[in-house]
């Protein structure tokens, strides 16, 4: 935006004839730009988004992802990448003042053959800002998600788009050689190559990348992330196509001078000579970038849009699964409520005779992304029954859930923990116990609960606390905001084993790293 303003106003001086008027001085010719294209995610037929905001008193994070629907490889690389970042964040908090980290995401194409999207990570703390951004592309061919590399049919093509990112800065914005920024600069330094003449965009067929002797191909996706690698200080990085078919590349003001005052620097390379330098999935995305990304109902396959899925990798996370027995009970709302701010989610194991006493709470709970685990009709010891009664009492409880939810517990939890081999064969779900025992029914003391909480914790824990106690809701906000603070995500307990899948009667306390 603020590039193509900057454009119109250098027009607007040049027709005007006041090149010697204040404000208009500053450059003497409209520099070379590119307009590029990226959509809000919600302008993409068939995308949705979601954001996630935590205002505590330490710092604001908040990030904005693109959901397909079900556990699109997408949405998860996506999401778990923007959670690390932030957990990083986090992690190094300065002491003071409340810095800020805000993570974006746009669309660069969409089809049903590609989607590319760019991710940007804005952080302000007190006059400090720093912007970073990436782009990500899904082949839909392969299921991969890609780094930008992908766009690039080999080391050469990235090579020569360098060549012209570096004669657009030496004869578009005067930038001599030396001052050519970082691997532009490099390639430039040859000066011989830079003083050739751009390669004839004719001497590959449109759509059609040639394949010159001795070129290695980015033939498969460790060769597509070994290049980005190799890469990774490239402008290219945070490249999109242009609205004239070419590419747009977003570089730092600070590296341009003579570009103005602007947020960024959107540089071309023109359509004629980024013809010969696209991958295949490359030439796929600019063909669906240039056509308006309307992907129609084509982006997520059939069936998959209404699916719950994993939507962040845990084996790569610091994840906590919060667990709440016993309930749902009078203080099961406000605990909805505090959960909500912190866009916690959770899991509570209910039992079947209070879901049908509290519908509303547990409604809610499905509604909020919550996760329904099963704890029996009424808290009875499973490892005293028989085979029979144990299936009746689960598949009882399951269906009140079901009914009121529309989908069967994932997980069981038995009462007190207690298991024996009967309980194991009879009960057609994974088993779900915990690490972390806050004693929060013995104690009934909110500070010892969430210190328990705090100290105990580790990435993959499964935390035990029962939320028909006020003790237990009232220790949650500290939980919450201690654990927050340390960097967690708080997920589901499906979430936190999700890579690790669970067995019907497998018992299991946690999906802990270490
Ligand atoms: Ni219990």
């Amino acid at each position: 935006m603020a590039v193509t303003s900057l454009r119109r106003k250098l027009l607007l001086c040049a027709a005007l004839g006041l090149l010697l008027v204040p404000g208009c001085h500053t450059v003497p010719q409209a520099l070379p730009y590119a307009e590029a294209v990226r959509t809000p995610p919600e302008d993409v037929a068939g995308m949705r988004a979601r954001t996630v905001t935590v205002e505590a008193d330490h710092s604001v994070t908040s990030y904005r992802y693109p959901e397909l629907g079900g556990a699109h490889p997408l949405t998860v690389r996506v999401r778990t990448l923007m959670a690390r970042r932030q957990t990083d964040f986090l992690e190094d908090l300065p002491e003071r003042g409340r810095p800020e980290l805000h993570q974006d995401v746009s669309v660069l194409a969409a089809s049903s053959q590609v989607v590319g999207v760019r991710l940007t990570a804005a952080t302000e703390a007190g006059m400090s800002r720093d912007l970073t951004a990436d782009t990500l592309w899904y082949d839909a061919d392969s299921g991969e998600v890609l780094p930008w590399t992908a766009l690039f049919r080999d080391d050469e093509a990235i090579e020569r788009a360098h060549l012209a990112l570096a004669r657009v800065l030496r004869d578009g914005y005067n930038l001599p050689a030396q001052q050519l920024p970082g691997v532009v600069g490099e390639a430039a330094r040859d000066q011989a190559a830079l003083d050739e003449p751009a390669p004839s965009p004719s001497a590959s067929p449109r759509g059609r990348p040639t394949q010159a002797p001795g070129r290695t191909e980015f033939s498969d996706p460790d060769r597509v992330r070994e290049a980005a690698e190799r890469w990774t200080d490239s402008p290219l990085r945070d490249a999109a196509f242009s609205t004239a078919g070419g590419l747009a590349v977003r570089m730092d003001p600070a590296q341009v001078p003579g570009a103005g005052m602007v947020r960024e620097v959107m540089v071309p390379i023109e359509a004629a000579d980024a013809e010969d330098l696209l991958s295949e999935l490359g030439y796929r995305a600019r063909e669906a970038a240039l056509s308006g990304n309307d992907p129609g109902d084509d982006l997520v396959p059939d069936g998959d849009s209404d699916t719950p899925g994993h939507t962040l990798d845990c084996s790569q996370l610091k994840c906590v699964a919060l667990t709440f027995d016993d309930g749902p009970g009078e203080h099961t709302d406000d605990l909805l409520d505090i959960l909500a701010g912190y866009d916690a989610h959770a899991t509570f194991y209910v039992l079947g005779s209070l879901v049908e006493e509290f519908p509303e709470p547990v409604e809610r709970m499905a509604a909020e992304g919550h996760e329904l685990g099963n704890h029996t009709w009424k808290h009875d010891d499973l490892a005293r029954m028989p085979g029979n009664a144990i299936k009746k009492d689960i598949g009882r409880t399951n269906e009140a859930v079901r009914e009121l939810t529309g989908t069967t517990p994932p997980t069981v939890r038995p009462p007190y923990g207690s298991l024996n081999g009967t309980v194991r064969r009879s009960v057609d779900q994974p088993l779900v116990l915990w690490d972390v025992d806050t004693l929060d029914w013995q104690s009934r003391d909110p500070e010892a609960i969430s210190e328990h909480a705090l100290t105990h914790t580790a990435p993959g824990s499964v935390v035990l606390f029962h939320d028909i106690h006020r003790t237990s809701v009232d220790a949650i906000p500290q939980v919450l905001a201690g654990l927050h603070r340390q960097g967690y995500h708080f997920v589901t307990v499906t979430d936190i084993f999700g890579g690790q899948g669970l067995e019907p009667g497998e018992v299991r306390t946690d999906a802990r790293l270490t």
